[in-house]
């Protein structure tokens, strides 16, 4: 028999929705269906912006579906609301409140401003939203950019802020043969039209914390969202300690320190910690080894302190490991992954 079950989702700001799931409905149908404004995009278990917890009652992953939670994840408790089916009555609760998930994201069409090239594998590309399109979004929630010629998508993280509009700048990674990267080095012009979607996903500035330290821990071009939540904050009337520990492998593949620095200048509160796998050498004022590593004793002197991570997935563990141990409360620490494209 086909029994429906009552989920319930908490918000963050302590709005609650209760509505009804299938036993074989993925709960995020169901919440759609009902019009509880939860975050999602992929709705294949690949982006993570569908993440809850599970408070209450029992719910497991539909059987084939595949998902990005660890195990140890999904043991205590986190859920992909795309990919799950309810087994009882169920609580889940989201990190963001219930006026998130409101905003719908737009299609949007966008002129090429500039293709920049600050680094051997990282183009900053430029763009300006043609007339008629429009898109709020939150300091670290993506886009999705559809390749010309190809239809495909690929996710991006603007390194601008919503005050920037109608401009948007995406820093992106070169990967070989990637689908995007060949566009970007071989085809792309000035003026061009781009079509974007979104924004996207649940990784984003909370508000809510705007006072409290952060902490922002980079890996490569991880560092785009780090630097719309840092420009966002400067354009706030908050100005809390802040943290960046930024990382690449090598010195000669380091990109936007001009742009850090000038974040400095303008923010007395923020602290870089530029950081190179090898290559270091005395007196140039880089951190030997991740940013991770570079993360000291007393970097959490604040129980409310936040911290971001963007960046490969073996990072964000470890960040996320180092942070608790240094005393975060794992609720304040969000984190979005690079996930690679097919
Ligand atoms: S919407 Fe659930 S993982 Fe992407």
């Amino acid at each position: 028999m086909n029994q429906a079950h009552q989920i319930t989702i908490n918000f963050a700001d302590g709005v609650s929705r209760t509505f009804a799931a299938d036993h074989n409905e993925n709960v995020l149908d169901a919440a759609i269906k009902a019009e509880v404004p939860v975050l999602y995009q992929c709705r294949a278990g690949a982006c993570a912006s569908c993440t809850c917890k599970l408070e209450e009652g029992q719910a497991s992953n539909i059987p084939g579906a595949s998902s990005t939670l660890l195990a140890s994840e999904f043991a205590s408790g986190s859920r992909l609301l795309c990919v799950t089916q309810a087994e009882s009555d169920a609580t889940f609760s989201v990190a963001y409140g219930s006026e998130v998930g409101s905003s719908v994201a737009q299609e949007l069409n966008a002129f090429v401003n500039s293709v920049e090239r600050i680094a051997a594998n990282v183009v900053k590309l430029t763009l300006e939203l043609a007339e008629g399109s429009w898109a709020e979004f939150r300091p670290g929630q993506f886009f999705q950019i559809t390749v010309p010629g190809l239809g495909v998508l690929r996710s991006y993280s603007p390194s601008s802020n919503a005050a920037d509009l109608p401009k948007m700048e995406f820093l992106i990674r070169l990967l070989p043969n990637g689908a995007m990267s060949s566009f970007l080095e071989t085809q792309i012009q000035v003026d061009q039209v781009l079509q974007l979607k979104g924004p996207y996903g649940a990784f984003f500035l909370r508000e809510e914390s705007k006072r409290a330290p952060h902490i922002f821990v980079a890996g490569g071009t991880g560092l785009a969202p780090m630097l719309s939540m840092i420009d966002t904050i400067r354009k706030s009337s908050a100005r809390p300690p802040m943290l960046l520990n930024f990382g690449c492998a090598v010195p000669e593949v380091l990109f936007s320190l001009d742009d850090i620095q000038l974040r400095q200048q303008w923010l007395p509160k923020l602290e870089a910690r530029i950081c190179v796998d090898r290559g270091a050498q005395e007196g140039d004022g880089l951190h030997l080894g991740s940013p991770v590593a570079a993360l000291k004793e007393d970097d959490v002197k604040d129980t409310n302190s936040v911290a971001y991570l963007c960046g490969p997935q073996p990072m964000i563990d470890a960040a996320t490991t180092r942070l608790i141990e240094l005393g975060m409360k794992p609720e304040n620490i969000f984190a979005e992954q690079f996930v690679a494209s097919n």
